[in-house]
């Protein structure tokens, strides 16, 4: 039995990676990202100029899961291009996550991409709950059409993806992917965060984090029937060509699998990476192998969206 994954024409040796967001944000991050047995790996959503974010207490462990008002904390662009066009391959089997707080914004952070020997794969993230005034994109569907119509006339040597954020109806799901359907986008990751949910800390009677009043966005266990729920979705309304990435309460290779039988072709790790860093790979991998073998899959492969439903 093998986790040899195919995604985007490139292989590795494993379908797990990072979510953006957690451990990802330096050189550093990423070197011990590099050197772990992810199959690949995502950098923290760069922006067009380096960010310090949310002010104040902003991640805190709930009880099953996460809270964060981070607001895009990260070192720049130029940062992220620059590290990973130094690697060997020039980042061809990476994920550069980016940003832009405007169309125009979005538009002159992919400029300087495709100005770049960056040979690797963008992911925009349509889904950032967390920057005061700014709505999650991905919710605007007129908005999201008119930016991924420029997107694909100006950038169409991008090889690009899109996060997005949970949809909750169906009517959301046909809206999203229809107009996905329409543009050569590689791949969908579903999902963020569950934007804009609250925690009370029982210590303090106050909101668990400080940014935007404690509304933050939840991640972890809670986000797991929503993330299966969207890559099913999805799986179900998407061109076969666009492939999927899972990511939603990912803590055993059970979940892993999950995301797998619902269509998910790579899966991310956020919230659960950041207490246990670099090792949970190694863990997630031998667990998702031994699910996979028990189930007599031969390759991660032809488990993907090999959910058992009624006929
Ligand atoms: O939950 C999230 N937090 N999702 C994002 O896309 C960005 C991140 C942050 O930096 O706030």
């Amino acid at each position: 039995m093998t986790l040899t994954t195919k995604f985007l024409g490139r292989t590795y040796s494993s379908p797990l990676m990072n979510g953006a967001g957690v451990r990802c944000s330096t050189a550093g991050d990423l070197e011990k990202l590099r050197h772990s047995s992810a199959g690949s790996f995502v950098t923290k959503t760069a922006t067009l100029t380096p960010r310090a974010g949310n002010p104040g207490h902003r991640m805190s462990p709930l009880p099953y899961g996460s809270i964060n008002s981070m607001g895009l904390p990260n070192k720049g662009l130029t940062y992220y291009l620059d590290y990973l066009t130094a690697l060997p391959d020039h980042g061809a089997n990476n994920f550069l996550s980016v940003a832009g707080f405007s169309e125009a914004d979005q538009l002159a952070v992919l400029a300087q991409i495709a100005a770049n020997d960056f040979a690797g794969i963008v992911e925009l993230n349509l889904s950032c709950p967390n920057i005061p005034g700014h709505p999650q994109l991905a919710y605007d569907f007129d908005a999201t059409d008119a930016l991924l119509d420029k997107v694909f006339t100006r950038f169409p040597q991008l090889e690009l993806g899109v996060k997005l954020p949970p949809f909750f109806d169906p009517i959301h799901f046909d809206a999203i992917a229809r107009i996905l359907n329409q543009y050569p986008v590689k791949y969908t990751n579903s999902i963020n965060s569950l934007g804009n949910g609250f925690f009370v800390d029982p210590q303090t009677d106050a909101p668990a984090i400080e940014p935007k009043g404690g509304f933050g966005g939840i991640g972890g266990g809670y986000a797991k029937p929503t993330a299966l729920a969207n890559v099913r979705a999805l799986h179900e309304r998407l061109r076969d060509d666009i492939a999927q990435i899972g990511t939603g309460g990912v803590q055993t290779g059970r979940d892993v699998y999950d995301l797998i039988l619902c269509g998910a072709s790579m899966v991310q790790v956020a919230t659960a990476f950041g207490p246990e860093g670099v090792p949970i790979f190694d863990r997630l991998n031998q667990e998702l192998q031994d699910i996979l073998t028990s189930k007599g899959y031969a390759d991660v492969t032809s488990a993907v969206g090999q959910l058992h439903v009624a006929a």
